[in-house]
């Protein structure tokens, strides 16, 4: 068993408040079923009960708790080198449609948290996307350039204000970070307090059509005219999504500091390997938060050494103390970078509405497809519309399915701690041993369509290497497109 620092969990979702919604238990009617109580899920139903209309929103697990509370929940229009590729592979209409859909995202969110008071530990900083090469200096000029062109204010600086040589910076000046645990927590809140009705511990294991659409969950349905599959990548579809997007991880450690502005501002590196960086903070002071680049989910077999690596990189870069908290998370890339919101088939599947493929972007696009879903429910036009739209062309060879990188030959090959994918007879089981020795089973087959997990050894998850389903050791859902639990398996 590899032994990595830190506790296990976001700091993020640490230090939110518990929710505690009831479990949905009955049979119920509202104007629209949310399922997923995310960013864009909680920001769809504020939308529509700002509006006056019914909401009623399911949540798997609890609020705050998955890709936004995992996220570096950095508010902002810099989304590293966006806009020189949007100018250049869709024309500056879309770039400046995706700029603006952006700022009234990042707008939105500050608003409500001034209006509703919602305590998220808001903090107003300048976003930097940071080169360490040569060629990442003239990339960083050019899309100072893309940036100017689609109207936001974009600054180059020969270095960032950072404690390690850079040879280059774009600044984008008075952007924000915050909570987003403890955001979702006031965003829940609110959406209670004007009427929305939230149930947690409430999988969506069914959503079918009646005379109106149904949402099934273990212990009850909810019938409704519309519908918003907002579970980050969607568990139910007119049009999959799932081969439109790729699921990509990212390794985020949290390390104690002594000074609250270690460094002064977000940053993001463009040069390989990438780096995110920026300050947090839990209850026993400031924190240091760094992430390291992507990779395809569940298809790394060795995810801790991941963290061995950033740790390394941290310790060497950055005057940072012991590891507080360390996690991964998940998102989904499109090929384009614009993500995927809207009805996908109004006139087969009226008033069904999905959100997903935010490129690890989505606080700001999250927000922005809220406000289109809620605008769309209503029959009310919004400007961003035709920049998400869900159904638009992509290539076929964007999504790359993986296999299982845990494959052993016997339960004699996992040692304590670990994980690997046995076979018997025709059956593939996933096996993992606990501190006592003990071994425990559960399929190895995904729930969602049928590839072969990868044991996460830094997580002790099991990950899905095709549409990033990710399982609990016993086999329960965590995160992705499955529905239902992994199988438990007698050994
Ligand atoms: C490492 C990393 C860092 C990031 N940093 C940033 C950043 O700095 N800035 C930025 O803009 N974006 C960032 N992002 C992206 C951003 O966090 C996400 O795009 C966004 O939070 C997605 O929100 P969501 O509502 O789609 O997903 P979620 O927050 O995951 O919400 C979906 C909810 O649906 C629930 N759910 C799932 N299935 C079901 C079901 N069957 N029934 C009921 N409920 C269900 C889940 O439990 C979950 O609570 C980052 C992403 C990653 C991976
Ligand atoms: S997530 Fe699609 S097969 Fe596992």
């Amino acid at each position: 068993m590899v032994n990595l620092p830190g506790n296990r969990g976001s700091c993020w979702v640490a230090t939110a408040d518990r929710t505690g919604y009831p479990q949905l238990e009955s049979s119920i009617h509202a104007e629209t079923v949310v399922v997923g109580g995310g960013i864009v899920g909680l920001t769809t139903a504020l939308r529509l009960l700002e509006a006056g209309r019914s909401v009623i929103l399911v949540e798997a697990l609890e609020i705050g708790q998955q890709v936004t509370g995992r996220s570096t929940a950095k508010i902002t229009t810099q989304h590293a080198l966006i806009y020189r590729h949007l100018v250049d592979t869709c024309g500056v209409p879309t770039a400046r449609n995706y700029a603006a859909a952006n700022s009234a995202g990042a707008e939105l969110i500050k608003d409500w948290i001034r209006e509703y008071g919602i305590a998220c530990d808001l903090e107003r900083k300048d976003a930097y996307t940071y080169a360490t090469s040569s060629n990442g200096r003239g990339e960083i000029e050019a899309e100072a350039e893309a940036a100017r062109q689609v109207g936001l204010q974009a600054e180059v600086f020969d270095r960032a204000p950072l404690p390690f040589e850079t040879v280059g910076a774009l600044c984008f000046a008075e952007q924000a970070q915050f909570n987003p645990s403890k955001y979702l927590g006031g965003l829940a809140h609110t959406v209670a307090n004007r009427g929305g009705r939230i149930f947690e511990h409430s999988r969506a294991i069914l959503i079918g059509e009646a005379s109106r659409w149904r949402v099934v969950t273990a212990h009850g349905t909810v019938h409704a005219g519309n519908v918003v599959v907002a579970t980050n990548m969607t568990v139910k579809s007119p049009v999959g999504m799932a081969n439109r997007t790729q699921p990509r991880c990212h390794t985020a450690m949290a390390f104690r500091v002594d000074d609250p502005l270690v460094v002064d501002g977000m940053f993001i590196g463009i040069d390989d390997p990438t780096h995110s960086l920026r300050t947090g903070l839990d209850d026993r002071g400031p924190l240091l938060v760094v992430l390291g680049p992507k990779f395809n989910t569940g298809q790394d077999g060795n995810v801790a050494a991941r963290f061995v690596d950033l740790e390394e990189w941290a310790r060497k870069n950055l005057p940072v103390g012991d590891v507080a908290w360390r996690w991964c998370n998940e998102d989904y890339d499109t090929a384009d970078r614009v993500p995927y919101v809207g009805e996908p088939d109004p006139q087969k599947a009226p008033g069904f509405h999905v959100a997903t493929g935010f490129n690890a972007w989505g606080i700001s696009n999250g927000t922005a497809a809220g406000a289109v879903i809620a605008d769309t429910i209503q029959r009310r036009f919004n400007p961003w519309q035709g920049l998400y739209n869900p159904i638009r062309s992509y290539p076929k060879d964007f999504h790359k399915n993986g296999d299982s990188q845990s494959i052993v030959q016997s339960t004699n090959d996992i040692r304590i701690g670990e994980g690997g994918v046995i076979q018997r007879g025709d059956e593939k089981i996933a096996v993992c041993r606990a501190a006592d020795g003990s071994l425990h089973g559960v399929s190895a087959t995904c729930t969602h369509k049928g590839c072969t997990v990868t044991w996460n050894n830094a997580d002790r998850t099991w990950d899905c290497p095709c549409h990033g389903s990710i399982f609990a050791s016993g086999g329960s859902v965590i995160h992705g497109p499955a529905r239902k639990p992994l199988v438990p398996v007698k050994l």
